[in-house]
């Protein structure tokens, strides 16, 4: 694990080019999410709009989403964007870096950000989240997997896949905690998700 890296951004766009099937199959089922799609149909009329930040290929979140909900996925991966548009028809898939987006203020119901947060330069992530606070209406709902353990690292070849380098940086829960407060995000929910020797955060909040 190397921890310095001239163009962090730009390793991770990369490195979802490469390794974008390797992360996720185009049939792969809600898994670890499933819980927190539940939570957010219960609490979100229909026919909402619904911001996916780092949205990857679409599967499984925006395809979920999409099936209540007009949706606009944003990913900074061509490959990303290319096969998500493929596999959820319908739907609104930009591809730019999320840190760039501005959209008027309480334009959604709900934003998603799951396993993206932690890809932005930690600089970077409590100004994103409060943009997210400006576009959520009154009551609209942030759901996220945000860091555990504070670290920031690069991994060689991810996933098993040659040139498919990757680079994370994570603060750890009670920084997100205080981000999110920071920002006006009245946390509803925390819970801790193992994976491997460490795992990820997954927070609901509230505007
Ligand atoms: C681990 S994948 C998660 C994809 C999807 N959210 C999911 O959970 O299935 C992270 C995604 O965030 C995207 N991403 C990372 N940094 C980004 C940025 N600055 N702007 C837009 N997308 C970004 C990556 O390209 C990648 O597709």
């Amino acid at each position: 694990m190397l921890s310095f890296v001239e163009d962090p951004k730009g390793v991770v766009r990369r490195g979802y080019d490469v390794l974008s099937r390797a992360y996720r199959a185009d049939d792969a089922d809600d898994g670890v999410y499933a819980d927190w799609l539940d939570m957010l149909e219960r609490r979100v009329e229909p026919g909402s709009s619904v911001l996916d930040l780092g949205c990857g290929c679409g599967v499984p979140v925006a395809r979920r989403l999409a099936q209540r909900y007009s949706v606009t996925g944003i990913d900074f991966s061509a490959v990303q964007i290319e096969r998500a548009r493929r596999l959820v028809p319908k739907t609104t898939f930009v591809c730019a870096d999320m840190t760039t987006l501005r959209f008027p203020t309480e334009s959604f119901a709900a934003v998603t950000c799951f396993y993206a947060l932690i890809h932005l330069p930690l600089d970077e992530q409590p100004a994103l989240i409060r943009s997210v606070a400006q576009w959520l209406r009154p009551g609209g709902l942030f759901a996220a997997s945000v860091g555990h353990k504070a670290w920031t690292g690069l991994e060689k070849d991810w996933l098993g896949v040659k040139g498919g380098d990757m680079w994370w940086s994570h603060a750890d829960a009670d920084t997100y905690k205080r981000w999110l407060a920071d920002a006006g995000l009245r946390l509803e929910l925390e819970k801790f998700v193992p994976e491997g020797a460490g795992g990820h955060t997954f927070v609901l909040a509230t505007r």
